[in-house]
């Protein structure tokens, strides 16, 4: 068996080819099946897309159980569910210091359809996933059916919501963070995290191991390609940038932050671009569907400024701040995206693009006020710990006049339905954009009677609804975008039933969602 010494030597000396065929002349024989976390794809373009497994016959052991050799797997994608009409395969290597991990590009296949795939390791088969293509750049706008999702404490429920994802079978689905916990919290657990809060990149592994066991996840990423973005648990509760929560020193958040990127990137179908360096990781980006839409894939957490107006003692750990008090908070140098990506956003809203702009993102961006009455309070982790950043991309959105823009959020755990206005706090301002708040797959939210006494604080807020779990199924055309808030019954067992809470429509050319 091939060193990774040798691996990386001969591939600088010698090339990937050969290096392949004398991996290959050795095929590894496994005593358990190797495929126990799943296979995955994402990140649908035109011709192709992104596959994803991890050789793990011991998922309990952060290096999966198997030793430090370099292993040869093979992929082959087929037209049909038969696996008759086979119209790609090739080879691909799984290096342990990407945990065996494995990601194929595949490229040269047909626009807007459907596809199978599956991994071979010696004489093991993975599980078969189903996947496709997006619409041709050019093509006319067709329909997209997509759902989204975000916040799965695996601690606190079942994650029976993509069971009903699966039976939907959307075109895709959107994940926007929180997709491991690394703390323990909330009431009434149906499992456990096995291991303590993890810091190290074996931590981090073993934790998306965990994650990634759960059959209800595998199915979901079996069953359509996912596009990801993600928030603060995948590293630190409420980390901002180079800011932990609990004043760790820099230089050891950045390391922990190095780990926790790249045990993500090792679980997740992603494009080879997005593979960390150090503690670095670009995983923002846009992802066009024909002519119809595109989403703006949005990093909120590694590049922002931390939070402001901390509690004593917080070190820039999120709170709830009375605005009129805390003067830093509108301060106009405040960041939430870092100042490349508003850089790289603006240029993307600014090309001229029918159709809809869909932008994913990890919080929520319209404005909450948690304060009963006169005056007002913010939650300082969300878009409104960062107004002038928030009003700088309004302010794009009407300078470019960018056509349908909707905002998909997450983290507070609750659905909600928002008109976006230039001045929120001027009930005659007209709304330039749409926001849903899909609620969490598990994680637990207010007290509806809390929500309940604010909502005449935020009439901009057409819906707040903390009570289910769930998801965000949405269907559009290039006439109107349908969004039905499914809420799950219980995620204390496995099987429970989900049904739609409330529809909601955007009309083309009317930023405003309407209860349908
Ligand atoms: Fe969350």
């Amino acid at each position: 068996m091939t060193s990774r010494r040798d691996f990386l030597g001969a591939f600088g000396a010698l090339g990937a080819a050969s290096v392949l065929s004398r991996a290959l002349q050795a095929q590894p024989r496994f005593a358990r099946d190797p495929f126990t976390l799943g296979v995955a794809s994402g990140y649908p373009w035109p011709r192709g897309f992104v596959l994803w497994t991890r050789l793990a016959p011991e998922p309990g052991r952060a290096d999966g159980g198997l030793d430090p050799a370099v292993l040869p797997l093979r992929w082959e994608v087929f037209a049909d569910e038969a696996l008759r009409e086979r119209v790609a395969n090739g080879e691909v290597l799984a290096d342990p210091a990407w945990a065996h991990s494995v990601r194929v590009e595949v490229k040269g296949l047909e626009p807007d359809r459907w596809y199978w795939y599956r991994f071979a390791a010696g004489d093991a088969l993975s599980p078969i996933g189903r996947t496709r293509t997006a619409p041709a750049e050019d093509a006319a706008s067709g329909r997209l059916r997509f759902a989204f999702a975000s916040c799965q404490h695996y601690e606190q429920g079942f994650f029976g919501a993509y069971r009903h994802i699966a039976r939907d079978a959307p075109d895709l689905l959107a994940f926007l963070g929180d997709y491991i916990y690394e703390s323990s919290w909330g009431h009434h657990h149906v499992r456990k995290h096995e291991h303590g809060e993890p810091y190290t990149l074996d931590e981090y592994r073993l934790r998306h191991m965990l994650y990634r066991g759960d059959p209800d996840l595998q199915a979901a990423h079996a069953a359509c390609p996912w596009i990801l973005t993600w928030d603060d648990h995948e590293v630190d509760n409420d980390y901002a940038d180079d800011r932990p929560e609990d004043g760790m020193e820099r230089a050891r958040f950045l390391e922990r932050r190095a780990g926790a990127y790249q045990a993500y990137f090792e679980h997740m179908p992603l494009p080879e671009r997005m593979r960390p360096r150090g503690p670095d990781m670009r995983i923002y980006g846009q992802l066009r569907w024909g002519r119809l839409a595109r989403f703006l894939l949005l990093d909120d957490r590694q590049y922002r400024t931390p939070q402001a107006c901390p509690r004593p003692g917080r070190l820039g750990g999120s709170s709830t701040v009375d605005v009129a008090a805390c003067a830093a908070l509108a301060e106009p140098g405040r960041t939430m995206l870092g100042h490349a990506q508003e850089r790289w956003l603006e240029r993307a809203l600014a090309e001229p693009r029918a159709g809809w702009n869909l932008l994913a993102q990890q919080t929520r961006m319209a404005q909450f006020d948690q304060k009963p009455g006169g005056g007002r309070r913010a939650w300082s982790d969300g878009w409104d710990g960062y107004p002038a950043a928030r009003q700088r991309l309004f302010d794009a959105f009407t300078m470019h006049r960018v056509a349908n823009p909707v905002v998909l959020g997450g983290d507070v755990h609750m659905f909600n339905v928002s008109e976006l206005k230039r001045d929120f706090d001027d009930p005659a301002s007209p709304a330039i954009a749409s926001e849903f708040v899909g609620t969490s797959i598990t994680s637990q939210g207010w007290p509806q009677r809390r929500l309940d006494r604010l909502l005449p604080d935020n009439p901009h807020m057409k819906l707040a609804d903390s009570r289910y779990r769930g998801y965000v199924r949405v269907e559009m055309t290039a006439q109107v975008l349908r969004a039905d808030l499914r809420a799950m019954e219980s995620v204390l067992t496995r099987d429970a039933g989900c049904s739609t809470l409330a529809s909601y429509v955007v009309e083309n050319g009317r930023p405003s969602p309407q209860r349908a």
